[in-house]
């Protein structure tokens, strides 16, 4: 089973970073010194995926942008000997063939991965990740679940656990544990209410999916559900009733760049990885961990 291409939704409002995402994206908010959907297209090319399809918007084209060539500032960077940032300027603009989709009208996450359908309806399976959910590691996230796909020929999705108060944020799975980490999908909710996830699960949906194009057949036929939206999440539960699905415990680091505090981390986290100015930022940290 050959998965050559990745969905990246990027249409949604992006509410949550408010007002910072007023006129930029929010998949365009630096975590440290790259915007937060560099590291999301990172991670597909470290899957060894290099087709990345993002479902955009009319105000989003800042983010095709990001990924082309900027001849002009490559320029000024040459003829001021700047290789270093030369060569990672230019770098972002070969990392990826870039294919974009717009969607009209935000009717949610499982409206914005069907206007993909005509790209990879071909496929054998295809990835897709929430610009949001940021995760590092050796062999951590989409990789696992290409690994899983392969190997079983069933859709597979990746989960973490979350606090119990926090399952009203994501979608929450449950399901019976085949085997370390990995688990049967036998029920699945969008965002259920504190004290309502199915058996009590804290197994959440952290946006990384790999997908047969079976799915499409089942976003075409979805209700809107939770929010008013077209859920990805009511189209998977369908499937996995109808076809069988897994879900995957996915290994390494997440950062949710769409909580505040969680961002923040993932900034510190990778500023901290980076010599040049870890202990500047360390002991400017102490200072303020000191007073607050
Ligand atoms: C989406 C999905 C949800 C999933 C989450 C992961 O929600 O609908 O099931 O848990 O991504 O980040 P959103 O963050 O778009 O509200």
């Amino acid at each position: 089973m050959k998965i050559r291409k990745v969905v990246i939704p990027v249409a949604g409002w992006g509410t949550r970073s408010l007002p910072a995402s007023k006129n930029i994206p929010k998949e365009m908010l630096p975590i440290y010194n790259k915007p937060v959907v560099q590291y999301v297209v990172e991670e597909a090319i470290r899957s060894g995926i290099k087709d990345v399809v993002f479902i955009t918007n009319r105000d989003k084209s800042a983010i095709e942008d990001h990924f082309d060539y900027n001849h002009q500032l490559e320029a000024v960077l040459d003829r001021a000997n700047k290789t270093e940032l030369l060569g990672a300027v230019h770098a972002v603009a070969e990392m990826a063939n870039i294919i974009s989709i717009r969607q009209k009208k935000q009717l949610g996450l499982g409206h914005a991965v069907l206007m993909a359908k005509e790209v990879v309806r071909y496929d054998d399976a295809f990835g897709i990740m929430v610009g949001d959910d940021l995760i590092f590691g050796e062999d951590a996230g989409l990789v696992q679940l290409m690994k899983m796909t392969a190997e079983t020929g069933l859709p597979s999705i990746g989960i973490m656990e979350v606090p119990d108060d926090k399952v009203n944020r994501y979608g929450i799975v449950a399901g019976e544990e085949t085997s370390p980490g990995v688990y049967k999908v036998t029920d699945m909710v969008e965002k259920p209410e504190i004290g309502k996830a199915p058996k009590g699960s804290n197994l959440a949906i952290v946006g990384r999916y790999v997908l047969t194009p079976e799915i499409f057949d089942y976003l075409e036929n979805a209700t809107p559900g939770h929010g008013g939206e077209i859920q990805l999440t009511d189209a998977l539960f369908s499937l996995a009733k109808d076809k069988g699905m897994l879900a995957v415990k996915m290994k390494g680091h997440r950062f949710d760049a769409g909580d505040w505090a969680e961002y923040l981390s993932a900034n510190i986290y990778f500023a901290l990885k980076d010599k040049a100015i870890r202990d500047g930022l360390h002991s400017r940290l102490t200072e303020l961990l000191k007073k607050y």
